[in-house]
């Protein structure tokens, strides 16, 4: 009806200019209304063209992770960050600045990360050259790792805001930097979210993992590289303790996969191009500024709340433990692995000789129930938790993990010296500090 009213008000204003001379066309209705049909076809294309181009131009305005392969929940996005400028390269290489004689050049992927940030701060104090990297992604909340950004900002270290997917910003990096030392921490993290975003596992532990070790096999110099790779990759072994040369082709979930593929990952950019590689299977990690996903730290916060908590049981109730490892104790791990890796061989992209491979397990080696990590928690924070016993789900945890340390003792001199209690009670003294500055009394 509308579309009828439209062509019969134009039928009213027909002006179409005739040139003297030349053919005229003849105004017979026909024509005359096949004209204005084919004018108002003409409009309307244009309109609705222009309409959804402005879709378009908004849906590529808003959204927030256009080029992220993470998807639901995960916003970021590799075009998003903003890197470049004369002023930008002047904090990356004042950043990475060795200040002390035989200090090194690192540069730290996840920087804004529990693990990340402490390892940081610990290369700066003794006057290495730190650059950290995070893309602050929203798997637990980015508040966080902007307040540890902030430390480290205090302690010299620039932490660029970009993904390790971006090739263009390693390269920026590596130009800018000659970086003698990568330290990888930056990953998907969690088992339990690999149900909801398997994609983000895919993203940064996979494809990201490559994109490292591809800027780095193309630096000139190749840099040595040490990562974190997690205890995870056990899976379902039952031998304990765990040691580097056990089976670890039975990953219990999506994140222990990905961590698998990287070492064989590793394995290949080192036989292939000469990258010095030493991967750390991190045992349960735990401290103050730690992640919220992780149990001890959910625990605190509902025992302070609610008081309720929720604890996994293994099969026939039997106990869950880990192997919970101090944050200072890793960090040491983390830098005796750089003091002793050996330079990389390639240049050009291409391997020279062989180059060292490594693996090792960083852990506590002396796992602890579950249930007594809640007893602690209950001592330190002076309340007691409302437990409730449920039969841990099949989405990827396993009963219980135990590091057989003997390997990195004996190569990097690794000998953790925190044990649950004294650990916990710092964690406890910090989360109090951080989250509820007005109480009072600390943990005891
Ligand atoms: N904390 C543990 O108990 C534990 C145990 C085993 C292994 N690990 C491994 O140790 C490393 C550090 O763990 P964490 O506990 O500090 O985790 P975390 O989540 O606190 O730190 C990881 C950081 O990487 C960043 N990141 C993730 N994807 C990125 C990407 N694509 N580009 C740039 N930045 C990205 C995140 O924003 C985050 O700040 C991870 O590789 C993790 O898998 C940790």
């Amino acid at each position: 009806m509308s579309q009828l009213k439209t062509i019969s008000h134009m039928d009213d204003d027909d002006d179409i200019p005739s040139t003297p001379g030349k053919f005229k066309i003849d105004k017979s209705p026909y024509i005359h209304h096949h004209r204005i049909r084919w004018s108002s076809s003409v409009l309307k294309l244009s309109f609705w063209s222009l309409v959804f181009l402005g879709f378009i131009f908004l849906f590529f305005l808003r959204s927030p992770s256009s080029g992220d392969a993470a998807g639901d929940g995960y916003r970021r996005s590799l075009s998003s960050a903003s890197w470049g400028g004369s002023a930008w390269e002047k904090r990356v290489r004042s950043s990475a600045r060795v200040r002390s004689g035989n200090g090194i050049s690192v540069l730290v992927t996840g920087a804004a990360g529990f693990v990340g940030t402490h390892v940081s701060v610990a290369l700066k104090k003794r006057g290495d050259g730190v650059l950290g990297l995070d893309n602050f992604n929203d798997y637990y909340d980015p508040a966080l790792k902007r307040d540890r950004q902030a430390l480290l900002e205090r302690s010299g270290v620039f932490v660029v805001d970009g993904d390790i997917n971006d090739a263009g910003l390693l390269r920026k990096l590596f130009d800018v930097v000659a970086f003698s030392h990568v330290m990888h921490l930056a990953a998907q993290a969690g088992v339990r979210y690999a149900m909801k975003n398997p994609a983000s596992y895919v993203h940064s532990n996979i494809a990201g993992l490559v994109a490292v070790l591809e800027a780095c096999k193309s630096a000139n110099p190749q840099p040595a590289v040490v990562w974190a790779s997690s205890s995870s990759v056990y899976g379902l072994n039952s031998k304990v303790p765990f040691s580097e040369k056990d089976r670890t082709d039975q990953p219990a979930s999506l994140y222990a996969a990905t961590k698998k593929a990287g070492e064989e990952i590793a394995h290949t950019y080192n036989h292939i191009h000469g990258l010095s590689i030493t991967g750390l299977r991190f045992f349960t990690v735990y401290g103050p500024w730690g992640r919220p996903d992780m149990a001890y730290f959910f625990f605190t916060k509902a025992m302070l709340q609610s008081g309720r908590i929720e604890i996994f049981e293994g099969p026939d109730h039997g106990t869950v433990a880990r192997d919970f490892t101090y944050i200072d104790d890793i960090v040491k791990g983390c830098l005796a692995s750089l003091d002793t890796a050996e330079k990389s061989t390639g240049s050009g992209g291409k391997k020279k000789r062989a180059a060292q491979l490594r693996v090792f397990n960083l852990g506590n080696t002396s796992p602890v129930p579950v249930t007594d990590l809640v007893g602690i928690l209950e001592r330190l924070l002076k309340v007691k938790a409302n437990r409730v016993m449920l039969r841990m789900p099949r989405n990827g945890d396993v009963p219980f993990t135990h590091a057989n340390i003997s390997l990195a003792q004996r190569e990097l001199g690794y000998k953790p010296t925190t044990d649950l209690r004294t650990g916990l009670k710092k964690f406890v003294n910090w989360y109090l500090r951080y989250y509820l500055p007005s109480r009072k009394s600390s943990a005891s």
